[in-house]
């Protein structure tokens, strides 16, 4: 086992630290002047810099910020293709419709193996050096039996929270018949992803799939014993919170268009309200409301939806700066939900706060606070990570 290392003269260390016998992160909370040790691949101890104990190794934060590391806990990195000629268009004027997604079920369908792994790793690497050390990493740009498996197959090599999204869209020669594609969705192609997968998504929207598939596709993924998830409520009102909260689903994700009945949903239901507000700043739509979930008393994540179409960001900093500025989220606010809040979306009980017992995924900035992330947008503030213990290459 690796020896103990100390972080000592942390500026404003983040633990989110769990009160009383809590399994997991507790709400924000940080300390100044602190020093953290870190033993084989957990956390051992954190405390103040003047009380800090003895161990192996020592690393000099000379007052930086160190937080959990970030957990995105919803990303699209399974593809080939480029859609900056899409996005150019819609900044040009024209809208976002889910359609675009097929242009990359092509180009994704028509790549190597060799091709696809190349792209996820580049991505997984590009996300540990904006301080991303969980990510949840979902299918859904193959939509043949053989694409999706080989796709949540490729996932599972970089990340265990692997989603099978089979119903992202209905593929165009299922054209009029999405019927029988959710039949292969719940049938056969469930059957070859379900080895490779933790959870099941569908993209509850007009345009996708309604109230019905979605609630089928949950209920086929729950008996292969598949937890649930939803895309909801992105693109206009429906009833994607209500399918989410109905099959008691980790998640709804996006949650941008709510009805009062579906913030009241999930405020009183253990799913998690996952904004992305990378979509809204890649496809120009109104960013969803944090402090009404917030307000009524929801749990928030905030994660990238890092894809090829709506939101090509895969930092977790980005998102924690436009949460802040554009969606009345405190900075507090905003790093929690970038961190325990992506881990509660994930039902992760290791991850997102800092305190003995937790996974040792840290993450040093070159600021003094964590407030930084918001306040110098777009600049390269992560200076070191931690991943189970182990201090990453960020090269
Ligand atoms: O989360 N909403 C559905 N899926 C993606 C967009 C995928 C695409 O445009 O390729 C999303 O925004
Ligand atoms: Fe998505």
């Amino acid at each position: 086992m690796a020896g103990s290392l100390l972080i000592t003269r942390i500026g404003e260390l983040v633990t989110n630290a769990p009160g009383g016998d809590l399994d997991g992160a507790g709400g924000f909370a940080a300390v100044s002047d602190a020093a953290l040790v870190v033993e084989g691949d957990r956390v051992a101890w954190t405390g103040a810099s003047a009380r800090a104990p003895a161990a192996d190794a020592l690393v000099d934060a000379a007052g930086r910020a160190v937080l959990p590391g970030f957990v995105d806990s919803h990303a699209h990195l399974v593809f080939a293709g480029d859609r900056s000629a899409e996005f150019a268009a819609r900044m040009a004027g024209r809208g976002y419709a889910a359609g675009g997604i097929r242009s990359t079920v092509a180009a994704t369908r028509a790549a190597t193996d060799a091709e696809l792994r190349a792209g996820l790793h580049r991505l997984a690497a590009e996300m540990l050096r904006q301080g991303t050390t969980t990510f949840e990493c979902k299918s859904g740009y193959g939509l043949t039996v053989a694409d999706e498996a080989r796709s949540v197959a490729l996932a599972a090599e970089v990340t265990p929270e692997v989603t099978y999204l089979g119903a992202h869209v209905v593929p165009a020669e299922f054209d009029g018949d999405s019927g029988r594609y959710v039949e292969l969705v719940c049938g056969p192609m469930l059957e070859a992803c379900a080895p490779s997968a933790r959870w099941v998504d569908v993209f509850c929207e007009r345009g996708a799939f309604g109230a019905d598939e979605a609630r089928a596709v949950l209920a086929a993924g729950a008996a292969r014993g598949l937890l649930p998830r939803v895309h909801a409520n992105q693109l206009g009102p429906g009833p994607g919170v209500t399918v989410a909260v109905e099959a008691g689903a980790a998640s709804a994700d996006h949650c941008t268009f709510l009805s009062d009945a579906d913030v009241a949903a999930l405020a009183s239901s253990g799913t998690v309200a996952t904004l992305l507000p990378g979509a809204e700043f890649g496809t120009r739509q109104p960013y969803p409301d944090a402090r009404r979930l917030l307000g009524a008393g929801a749990v928030v994540a905030l994660a990238t939806d890092c894809n090829p179409g709506s939101s090509y960001t895969s930092s977790m900093p980005f998102c924690i700066a436009l949460a802040v500025r554009d969606m009345g989220m405190t900075t507090d606010e905003a790093v929690w939900s970038a961190t325990a809040g992506g881990a509660r979306a994930l039902r992760r009980s290791d991850v997102g706060y800092l305190a003995p017992g937790a996974r040792a995924d840290l993450i040093m900035l070159d600021a003094p606070s964590h407030a930084h992330l918001a306040y110098r947008p777009g600049v390269p503030l992560v200076h070191a990570v931690w991943q189970s213990g182990r201090r990453a290459d960020l090269n």
